[in-house]
């Protein structure tokens, strides 16, 4: 409810502000992108609402993209000359899953998360440890200063072959840890606790990448969603690719992390092809 109030308040001012800083009039748009999903519903209805005002009123046509596509297409936003085949790793709050994209449009999920998703497992480790929120940026900060020889945090590989995820298990052994040393030694503790936590998402993620693009014959791997902004992430994706004909492309942190532009992206490779979505 806060959420789809938030966009109600904000979603003209920020498209106001966009235009602006892009110095763009709205007659100068070919079309209008927008979200459809997966996501909050409410926060979606109200985001296509403004999209099919805008698209009615300008005259101009309107295509709902998904969500964790804009999140791929960020990569093109890095890099325009990315041409698939690729595996891409998409590692948000909401989701977590590996995907072979055979060309544009045509995607195919290799595995997911069977519980959390990563980025949530960042922001629920980080609530244990009172840090706030989002978890990410300030687990990955502690991190940084902590020892990663403190203990050792279980993995999830699950069987041989899966490329799915589990990150569950990694989260009740962190709150079961902090629950055994107890308040005061978990202050102690906050940065070796991190940077253990860190490293064992870190090396599930990158160890099931690189094997799922070793068994789909792709030279290259693509990272997406708000995790990809860590740079331990991006550091081991380097260390176990350098010496491989493998290609890690990172997008930058702002285009890693929600937003507009690149559900843009996706939009405007849909419009090129002539597609677009119905107002009803
Ligand atoms: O893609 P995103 O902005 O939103 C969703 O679609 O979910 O991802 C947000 C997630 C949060 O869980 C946040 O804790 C995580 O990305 N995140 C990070 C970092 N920055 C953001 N996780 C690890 N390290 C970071 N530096
Ligand atoms: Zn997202």
């Amino acid at each position: 409810e806060l959420a789809s109030r938030a966009h109600i308040r904000f979603s003209v001012p920020v498209i106001q502000q966009a235009l602006a800083e892009a110095e763009i009039k709205t007659e100068q748009l070919d079309g209008i992108a927008v979200t459809y999903g997966p996501g909050l519903i409410g926060s979606l209805l109200t985001g296509l609402c403004v999209a099919k005002g805008l698209s009615l009123s300008l005259e101009i046509p309107f295509i709902g993209i998904n969500h964790l596509e804009g999140h791929v297409f960020s990569n093109v936003l890095e890099e325009p000359a990315v041409l698939p085949p690729f595996v891409v790793l998409i590692v948000s709050g909401g989701h977590t899953q590996l995907v072979l994209v055979e060309e544009w449009g045509n995607y195919r999920i290799l595995g997911k998360t069977r519980d959390d998703a990563a980025g949530e497992a960042f922001d629920k480790v980080a609530k244990m440890l009172d840090l706030g929120y989002p978890g990410g940026p300030v687990i990955e900060k502690a991190a940084k200063k902590g020892n990663a020889e403190y203990i050792r945090f279980p993995r999830a590989f699950l069987k041989n072959g899966s490329f799915d995820f589990s990150f569950s298990g990694l989260k009740t052994a962190v709150m079961n840890h902090v629950y055994n040393i107890g308040e005061d030694a978990v202050k102690n503790r906050i940065n070796d606790i991190a940077v253990c936590f860190q490293e064992a998402v870190v090396e599930v993620l990158v160890e099931k990448t690189i094997q799922a693009a070793r068994e789909y014959k792709v030279k290259k791997i693509c990272l997406a969603g708000g995790v990809a902004v860590n740079s331990r992430l991006r550091i081991k994706f380097q260390q176990k690719t350098e010496s491989t004909p493998l290609k890690v492309l990172f997008p930058s942190p702002r285009l890693c992390t929600d937003n507009g532009a690149m559900i843009a992206a996706a939009g405007e490779f849909y419009l090129k092809q002539g597609s677009q979505s119905p107002h009803s």
